[in-house]
């Protein structure tokens, strides 16, 4: 067991704080049944893995919690910066979130019902107010009528592409085009130095997929999310 955990796994330390114990990533498969015997021992509150379909966990007490899509496409470097969209300050952060909470129900935390909502709210909450304050490399926001934050995109930068963190629009703008806006505007913003963009999400997320398509971005990737938690 290195620095304490078994082989096989990692500690994940920002999801923890909305348990009331370990959460671990599980990267090795064939590590699974010594990672649940562990976990038990160690207190730990949820184990996630992210796999190819071809690899089943539930022999391990595991759940199959989600389908995650990953969409890949070009970024047009010859997008035009857009109406109605502008970079992000730390003080959005706030506005960030309170959409946050009310628009994710797909993502795994929310999908699992051995997870409370209040943790899955708290969990996504923390982690937009980080990207917005300074983790996520591109933050922009679709601003409303009256300067209110209507949706926002969250993007990684790594090497040749823009990856989507989070995007979200509020409930009172969605299916009018914001979306769409701020995927133009991620172009815009990152397409001089980045060639790709690319964004999972949940294969049950409708609205998502039909963004992502409408972009002109294309599957690239589907895999199985697993939970293990102590109570099954
Ligand atoms: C996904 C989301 C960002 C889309 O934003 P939006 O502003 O509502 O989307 P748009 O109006 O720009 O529409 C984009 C495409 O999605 C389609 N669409 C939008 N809402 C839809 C819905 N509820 N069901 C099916 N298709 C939908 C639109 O018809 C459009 O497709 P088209 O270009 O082929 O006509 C928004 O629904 C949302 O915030 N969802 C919750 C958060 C989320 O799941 N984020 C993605 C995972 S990180």
């Amino acid at each position: 067991m290195a620095g304490g955990l078994p082989s096989g796994v990692v500690d994940q330390p920002f999801d923890a704080q909305f348990l009331k114990g370990p959460v671990w990533r599980l990267i090795d498969p064939q590590a699974a049944a010594a990672a649940v015997t562990a976990a038990k021992v160690f207190g730990v509150q949820l184990i996630v893995a992210r796999l190819d379909p071809v690899q089943d966990l539930s022999p391990f007490g595991f759940r199959r919690v989600e389908t995650l899509v990953t969409y890949e496409g070009a970024l047009d470097p010859q997008t035009a910066e857009l109406e109605g969209v502008r970079r992000g300050e730390p003080s959005d952060a706030g506005a960030c979130a309170d959409i946050a909470v009310q628009v994710f129900t797909h993502d795994r935390w929310h999908a699992d019902p051995q997870i409370p909502n209040a943790a899955a709210d708290a969990f996504k909450r923390a982690w937009v107010e980080n990207d917005v304050r300074g983790r996520a490399d591109t933050v922009l926001i679709a601003e409303g009528a009256g300067g209110g934050v209507d949706g926002f995109v969250l993007a990684l930068e790594r090497e040749r592409t823009a990856i989507v963190d989070l995007i979200a629009v509020s409930p009172r703008a969605q299916g009018r085009g914001v979306g769409r806006r701020l995927l133009r505007a991620l172009a815009a913003e990152c397409g001089q130095r980045r060639r790709f963009g690319r964004a999972g999400t949940q294969e049950t997320n409708l609205a998502a997929a039909r963004l992502y398509e409408s972009a002109g971005w294309r599957v690239a990737d589907r895999q199985i999310g697993w939970h293990w938690t102590p109570e099954g």
